[in-house]
């Protein structure tokens, strides 16, 4: 079985890091979740989900109900021995999602401050599949200067930015295609949206 890490960093469309691990789930991956202590309260905010919990553990249960999965571990961003903390411990890769700007810093610095930079750090220097996907709007040029950096480490800067050529219906419709096009960064199948061909028209 796959594994992967997934972290869900605290910038806003946390919606794409759930939609994401369901995906990875359906494809039989096994997943390993940081969700940041911000990430956490912003999920409640713009989902109403709350993944939550007083300890890593409750967290843990709360996030293997919600995915109905046993698929999934959750770590704390605070626990630094967690298996993805180390080379040794092996996955696929990594996928940061959504990306905020200070976990994108701290990746581009090589600053492994908390699990999902640490783990990220971990991911680079063994030379694994990092698939970011940065949140802000308008960047400013420290962002794009981290984002070059990583890109040119090898790292797949993919932003969660909508296309309209399939003409989405509803959020639904948006949040489903920048899932696909991070998973085909990935090269993993889906079933997100609608491939374009040129006989496709209205
Ligand atoms: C509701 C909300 C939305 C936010 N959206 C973004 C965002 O889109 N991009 C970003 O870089 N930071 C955003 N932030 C700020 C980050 O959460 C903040 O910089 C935090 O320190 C990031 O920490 P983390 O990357 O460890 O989760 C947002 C904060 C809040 C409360």
């Amino acid at each position: 079985m796959k594994s992967f890490v997934v972290a869900i960093s605290g910038a806003s469309g946390s919606i794409y890091g759930i939609r994401l691990v369901e995906e990875l789930l359906k494809t039989e991956a096994f997943v390993h979740l940081c969700i940041s202590s911000t990430a956490f309260s912003i999920i409640e905010t713009e989902t109403g989900i709350s993944l939550s919990g007083k300890t890593a553990k409750e967290a843990e249960k709360k996030i293997q109900k919600h995915f109905a999965s046993r698929e999934i571990r959750s770590y704390s961003e605070h626990n630094l021995a967690a298996p993805v903390s180390s080379g040794s411990f092996i996955t696929e890769g990594m996928f940061v999602v959504p990306c905020s700007m200070k976990t994108l810093s701290g990746i581009a610095n090589g600053y492994a401050n908390n699990l999902i930079e640490r783990a990220a750090d971990v991911v680079l220097k063994e030379g694994r599949k990092l698939i970011l996907a940065p949140r802000e709007m308008p960047f400013s040029a420290i962002h794009l200067e981290n984002m070059l950096k990583l890109s040119r480490l090898g790292v797949t800067i993919a932003p969660p930015v909508p296309a309209f050529y399939q003409k989405p219906k509803d959020l639904n419709d948006i949040v489903n295609f920048v899932v696909g096009k991070i998973l085909d960064c990935a090269g993993l199948t889906h079933n997100l949206f609608r491939r374009w061909d040129e006989n496709q028209s209205g």
